[in-house]
């Protein structure tokens, strides 16, 4: 008896033990994967396996849903899963069950994701409105066999605010493809005149708007593209958006388009400004084209939140290159997101601009570094260090340059390792570029090192310069976003020091701030 009883009274106490370690391992589990070399410390990334577009992006009830394009077996593109992930403030992630696996329909591409307040489907209530997801499904065995229509549009349902969902008709096409190679990405917003939902595809080389009243019967409007803006490649992942011209009550429509041939190489993504009436997208006449959104490769397939309050216009990009994604040294994971970035609509002239600047709620990470707040730059003493050591690796430094007499002024991020980031601002011609040539590991793809990433900014008296550096990658955004230049970076440790140098001239840098920035991922998070 006595021996049973000890028998049992270990088996419990090894019970609680077992169960503590397992406890403690899977908390253990959770943590780790955000510490591995060059593991993006405040942007989104998957907790394991591929990552490319961002997808299906909602406000709902007070959460922003991100969905992305996922293979959750290997750290290549494969059959194409939406993950998911969703968020309060768009800073911090809570991972989530896979949301939409793929099927005898094929693999689920890209897509949007809509709230139907009036339940205008059928599919939920007027109290309790049904999320509906479009997205396309991919066939590879339709492609393998030869056929051209393997590209179809579906749509899938939730009723719990998108926690689950359900596919609609088995996944049977709501579009079906009419025999183009390449018919994809619907991105769908309400058009409030017409009282319709309106979905912009990427087909081909151009772009197709349809309507449907109840987001389930859709009707092909119009074609808009195929003579316009850049092309090479397939256009991509495109989004119209309807915004009001900064400082002004005059409203345009902006409609972007990814594709793989923008003129730094690779992937990038243009936009169109112009007017919508329902049917048929116009570019202004006077509209400068090709535009970019981001002058950095690492910007692609960037679309916006449905469902913001008014005037809110949040796009989050996939932060790599078609031409080298699949070979970025990175370990248990490949992918990541840009910073969610506001867009604002500005008319220059008889032209207009669209620019994008991180997203406020970001600066809730910043701890901010004792620095000098003004110096001057000479011929003589033309090398100032701005910070050295800093903490963590993840860091924001933001400044302006004024009285630039030098004939450029560069600002550099380095590391013990001789490896460096450069920004340079050019001040015989305007252009600001960025040069990741001696940035670390360069050499895993001949590509990635291609052109130099530059851009023309409009106003060049004062330069005001917002850098964002994560553990492998930097981000530029220049006179409050009137260029943004995103690159991937793969030092051999994170960038920690910066200094600015004047060539050939005077500077003064002004209103210098430096912050660390804390990482997103920890306890609660995940
Ligand atoms: C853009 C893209 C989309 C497609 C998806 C597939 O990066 O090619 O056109 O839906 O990726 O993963």
């Amino acid at each position: 008896m006595a021996l049973r009883l000890f028998n049992i009274s270990t088996i419990i106490t090894l019970s609680f033990l077992l169960f503590f370690l397992k406890a403690q391992a899977q908390n253990g589990n959770q943590h780790r994967p955000y510490t591995e070399q060059y593991r993006p410390q405040f942007h989104f990334s998957p907790k394991s396996k591929w990552l490319n577009d961002p997808n299906g992006m909602v406000y709902y009830k007070g959460v922003y849903h991100l969905f992305y394009q996922h293979y959750p077996d290997t750290t290549v593109w494969g059959p194409m899963h939406w993950g998911h992930a969703t968020s309060t403030d768009l800073v911090h992630w809570k991972h989530q069950p896979i949301a939409l696996f793929p099927d005898q329909e094929g693999m689920i591409f890209s897509g949007s994701v809509v709230v139907d307040h009036e339940n205008l489907s059928g599919l939920g209530t007027e109290d309790s409105p049904a999320l509906l997801a479009f997205y396309t499904t991919h066939n590879i065995d339709e492609l393998k066999k030869g056929s051209i229509d393997y590209e179809n549009q579906a749509m899938a349902f939730s009723l719990d605010d998108g926690l689950s969902w359900t596919k609609y008709n088995d996944n049977k096409p709501i579009i079906k493809n009419p025999g183009i190679k390449d018919f994809r990405d619907p991105k769908v917003s309400w058009h409030a005149p017409t009282n319709r939902w309106i979905m912009a595809l990427a087909v081909n080389d151009h772009i197709e708007f349809w309507s449907a009243s109840n987001g389930i019967d859709w009707v092909k409007e119009s074609d808009f593209g195929a003579d316009k803006g850049q092309h090479g490649r397939v256009w991509e992942c495109p989004d119209l958006i309807k915004m009001r011209v900064d400082g002004t009550s005059q409203e345009k429509y902006v409609l972007l388009v990814s594709l793989g041939a923008a003129p730094f190489g690779g992937s990038g993504t243009q936009y169109f400004v112009g007017d919508f009436d329902g049917h048929q997208f116009i570019v202004d006449p006077n509209f400068n084209m090709p535009a970019w959104l981001d002058y950095g490769r690492d910007n692609y397939a960037g679309v916006t939140w449905s469902n913001t309050p008014e005037e809110e216009h949040l796009l989050i990009g996939w932060m790599n290159n078609w031409d080298y994604a699949k070979k970025i040294p990175t370990s248990s994971w490949r992918g990541a997101m840009t910073v969610p970035r506001k867009l604002s609509l500005h008319a220059v002239g008889e032209n207009y601009h669209l620019k994008n600047v991180p997203i406020k709620p970001l600066e809730a990470l910043r701890t901010e570094l004792p620095t000098l707040k003004k110096l001057n730059l000479t011929a003589q003493k033309n090398t100032a260090v701005l910070q050295e050591n800093i903490d963590g690796g993840a860091f924001e430094v933001a400044l302006t340059l004024r009285q630039i007499n030098a004939d450029s002024v560069s600002l550099v991020f380095y590391n013990g390792q001789e490896e460096s980031y450069i920004i340079n601002y050019a001040n015989i011609n305007g252009l600001l570029s960025a040069d990741r040539s001696q940035s670390g590991n360069t050499v895993f793809d001949p590509k990635f090192l291609g052109a130099r990433t530059q851009a023309k900014l409009i106003g060049q008296k004062e330069i005001k310069l917002q850098v964002l550096i994560d553990w492998s990658s930097v981000e530029l955004f220049a006179n409050d976003g009137e260029v943004s230049i995103t690159n991937q970076v793969f030092p051999s440790s994170p960038f920690s020091n910066i200094k600015v140098i004047s060539h050939g001239g005077d500077c003064t840098v002004s209103d210098i701030s430096i912050y660390r920035l804390s990482s997103i991922w920890g306890a609660g998070y995940q």
